[in-house]
C-alpha cells in the first residue's frame, strides 16, 4: 500500500512502520490484487474538526475519517469489485487510490490512555478501521460491523496487532527515540526508500539503504524505465548515489522488496567493486533480518585486484 503520509504531527519511525505493515495487510486479506495508494493525514483535534463540518456538516472533533474515492456497489467490497477499483488506477501513483483518511493524533493517545493499550496499537487500528471503509466496509447496521469487525481483527492479527498480543503495558513508541539496532534503522531506511520506487513495468517494489562506513546512510530505489534497459536497481541507485559524493568505503545494505530478494548479479558484481566484504541484509517473510556477506553471493568474484591495471 503506497501511503501519502500528510503529518501535520510528528509520528516516530517505528510506528509509522507498525502502521505501514497493516494498510499493506489490508489488500491482502481482501484479496486485492492490485496495487493501492492511500492518503493519510495525521492531524490535531481542530483540523479534524474543521474537515468533519465542512465535509459531514458534524461540527466535532473525532478520532478517525475516512473519504472513499469509490462508491462500492451495496453489499461488496473491493476485493469482489476489480474492475471498479482498476478505475482508481492513478499513473502518477502507479496504483488504484482507494482514498482520503485522517487520524486525529490527540484522539488516538486518549482513547490509547482509555483502553488501556499503546498508541501503536490504537493508531493503527484507526488506520486498519479507515483503510476498511476505503474498500467498501460500514458499521451502520448490526450485520455489516459484524463483518467490519472481523475483518480488522483479521488483518491485525496478521501482523501482530490484534488486541491479545499488545498488553497494556506496552510502551508508547510515538516520540520515543528509535529503540532500533543500526541493522532495524538500515531496514527501515530501507522500507522509506521502497515508497519511492518507479517500477510501473514490474510492480515489484525494492529500496535499499547502504551504510558507509563513517555511518551514513544512502537510500535508493529501482526506477524503471519505458525502454527497459535503462532502468536500474535499488541496490544500484543507493551505490551510485554514495559514489557520487566521494564515498568508496561500505559497511552494510539493507535491501527491501515486495518478496525478500537478494540483490541480482549486476549489482552484487557493482557492490562488490567497493565492499567486497559487506554485510548484506535483507527482512524475511516473518519479519526477521537475515544477514550474508557479499563475498559469498559473489564468490570468487572479479574485481579490482584481478587484472593489471
Ligand atoms: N530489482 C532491484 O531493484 N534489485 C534487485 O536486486 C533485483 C531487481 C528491481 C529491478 C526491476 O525494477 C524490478 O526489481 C524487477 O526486476
Amino acid at each position: 500500500m503506497k501511503i501519502d503520509w500528510i503529518l501535520d504531527l510528528p509520528l516516530s519511525e517505528p510506528l509509522m512502520l507498525k502502521m505501514q505493515r497493516a494498510a499493506d495487510q489490508c489488500p491482502l486479506e481482501e484479496g486485492i490484487h492490485l496495487p493501492c495508494a492511500v492518503s493519510v493525514r495525521v492531524c490535531d483535534d481542530e483540523a479534524i474538526r474543521l474537515v468533519n463540518a465542512a465535509q459531514r456538516g458534524l461540527n466535532r472533533a473525532t478520532d478517525v475519517l475516512s473519504f472513499p474515492s469509490v462508491t462500492w456497489p451495496a453489499g461488496k467490497t473491493a476485493g469482489a469489485c476489480e474492475a471498479l477499483l482498476r478505475s482508481e488506477y492513478d499513473d502518477d501513483l502507479d496504483a488504484c487510490f482507494l482514498g482520503d483518511i485522517l487520524i486525529s493524533l490527540p484522539h488516538a493517545e486518549a482513547q490509547a490512555t482509555e483502553y488501556g493499550h499503546s498508541l501503536a496499537r490504537e493508531v493503527t487500528y484507526l488506520l486498519v478501521h479507515g483503510l476498511c471503509h476505503l474498500m467498501g466496509y460500514d458499521h451502520i447496521r448490526e450485520e455489516d460491523k459484524t463483518v467490519m469487525r472481523k475483518m480488522e481483527e483479521q488483518i491485525l492479527a496478521a501482523v501482530d496487532m490484534d488486541r491479545d498480543q499488545i498488553p497494556s503495558s506496552a510502551p508508547d513508541t510515538n516520540h520515543i527515540p528509535a529503540a532500533f539496532t543500526p541493522d532495524q534503522e538500515l531496514i527501515a531506511r530501507a522500507k522509506e526508500a521502497k515508497h519511492f520506487s518507479y517500477s510501473p513495468y514490474s510492480h515489484f517494489r525494492v529500496g535499499a539503504a547502504l551504510r558507509s562506513a563513517d555511518g551514513r546512510i544512502f537510500t535508493g530505489c529501482n526506477i524503471e524505465n519505458a525502454a527497459y534497459s535503462p532502468s536500474i536497481c535499488a541496490e544500484r541507485t543507493a551505490l551510485f548515489k554514495a559514489v557520487s559524493e566521494g564515498i568508496h568505503d561500505f559497511e552494510s545494505i539493507a535491501i527491501v522488496a515486495d518478496e525478500p530478494a537478494w540483490p541480482c548479479g549486476v549489482c552484487r558484481q557493482a557492490l562488490s567493486e567497493f565492499a567486497p566484504a559487506l554485510r548484506v541484509l535483507i527482512e524475511d517473510k516473518e519479519g526477521n533480518i537475515v544477514e550474508s556477506p557479499l563475498s559469498e553471493l559473489l564468490p570468487a568474484a572479479f574485481g579490482p585486484d584481478s587484472f593489471e591495471h
